[in-house]
């Protein structure tokens, strides 16, 4: 496989409103969607729309979203031999309120996600021997991520969401590169970031806390990286200008997505090449909205690193 997912699959609930409501309060939506989302499916899906061979190792539940759901990831053309349905669960679930302006606030119900174990990792070996790219999240057992990310020996990322206020090292450590948005930055490190200089701060914690390559991203403002071998240095990667943004939501898994697609393809391209491609993936998919549904297929970006020059600056 080129990209592996270990982690979540989560049905999507998704209130349009015309702000996000306030605490206490009850506000008219203006419509109402189900979607496929988690950010592990968001994440292999995005990658396979790109055209990466992709396989995921995932958990739904008993009810009927779980049967549908494995039927939509073979529709992707996501690799399914190791995703179980547990009877005796419910499928993760998500309400999703998307203001207008497309800001999003999010409530996750992980269900069968929580059962995802280290045994399942056993159970996929040949995948992880054989595998590109690993990504892992923060919507499934904790210790199953550790013991992914330590058995896998190809290029890691580790996608830090939900943000953890204690993060384990182990998950720093192990992973090759560790990417989160500006919030979870920010409740990990306890620097708030609101200017690219701010990045520095919380860039240069995460890599104190053991993380070897950092990437946070910045929502229209694209994304920064900071090495461990570096630490002088920050890069900058723009995003594209979008004239409207509809919804965000799962602008950050198309990212990462997008980001493993293009490190399993073009592994010797320098890292802000595969940030700037992933970038531009993500800035293609607020334009439209829901999750999966907005993320991009081959033939509406740029796949091939070798024809496009993305722009980046050392800050
Ligand atoms: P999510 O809404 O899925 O939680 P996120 O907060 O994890 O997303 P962001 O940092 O908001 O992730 O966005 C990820 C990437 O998406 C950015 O690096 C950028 O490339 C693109 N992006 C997000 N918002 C915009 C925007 N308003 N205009 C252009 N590109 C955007
Ligand atoms: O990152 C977006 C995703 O977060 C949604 O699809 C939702 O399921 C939550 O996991």
């Amino acid at each position: 496989m080129e990209v592996l997912v270990f982690g979540s699959a989560i049905v999507d609930f998704i209130c349009y409103v015309p702000r996000l409501p306030k605490a206490g309060e009850t506000l008219h939506g203006t419509s109402f969607a189900t979607g496929f989302g988690g950010k592990g499916a968001n994440q292999c899906v995005a990658a396979a729309k790109l055209g990466a061979k992709t396989a995921i190792i995932a958990k739904v539940g008993g009810d009927a979203w779980g049967k549908t759901y494995l039927d939509h990831l073979q529709k992707e053309n996501v690799n399914t031999d190791h995703v179980q349905i547990c009877s005796d669960e419910t499928t993760g679930i998500a309400q999703i309120c998307v203001a207008e302006g497309g800001e999003n606030n999010i409530v996750i119900v992980a269900g069968a996600n929580e059962l995802l174990s280290e045994n399942d990792v056993n159970k996929a070996l040949d995948l992880f021997t054989e595998s590109k790219v690993l990504i892992c999240q923060l919507e499934s057992s904790i210790e199953a991520t550790i013991v992914a990310l330590r058995e896998f020996k190809g290029i890691s990322i580790l996608n830090g969401a939900p943000a953890l206020e204690n993060t384990p090292s182990e998950l720093l450590e192990y992973s090759k590169i560790f990417c989160v948005n500006e919030t979870e930055a920010a409740l990990m490190t306890g620097f708030p970031i609101n200017s690219l200089g701010d990045s520095r701060a919380a860039l240069l914690r995460m890599i104190e806390m053991g993380a070897n390559t950092v990437i946070i991203t910045l929502g229209k403002h694209g994304a920064v990286y900071m090495k461990k071998t570096n630490t002088q240095e920050i890069v900058h990667i723009p995003a594209q200008k979008i004239e409207k943004v509809i919804d965000t939501t799962g602008a950050g898994d198309s990212f990462i997505g997008a980001l493993a697609f293009y490190l399993a393809r073009f592994p010797d391209f320098p890292l802000h090449q595969q940030i700037g491609g992933a970038c531009a993936v993500a800035s293609f998919s607020v334009q439209f909205p829901g999750t999966q549904s907005s993320f991009p297929d081959a033939q509406k970006v740029h796949t091939d690193l070798t024809n496009v020059q993305y722009p980046w600056k050392i800050l």
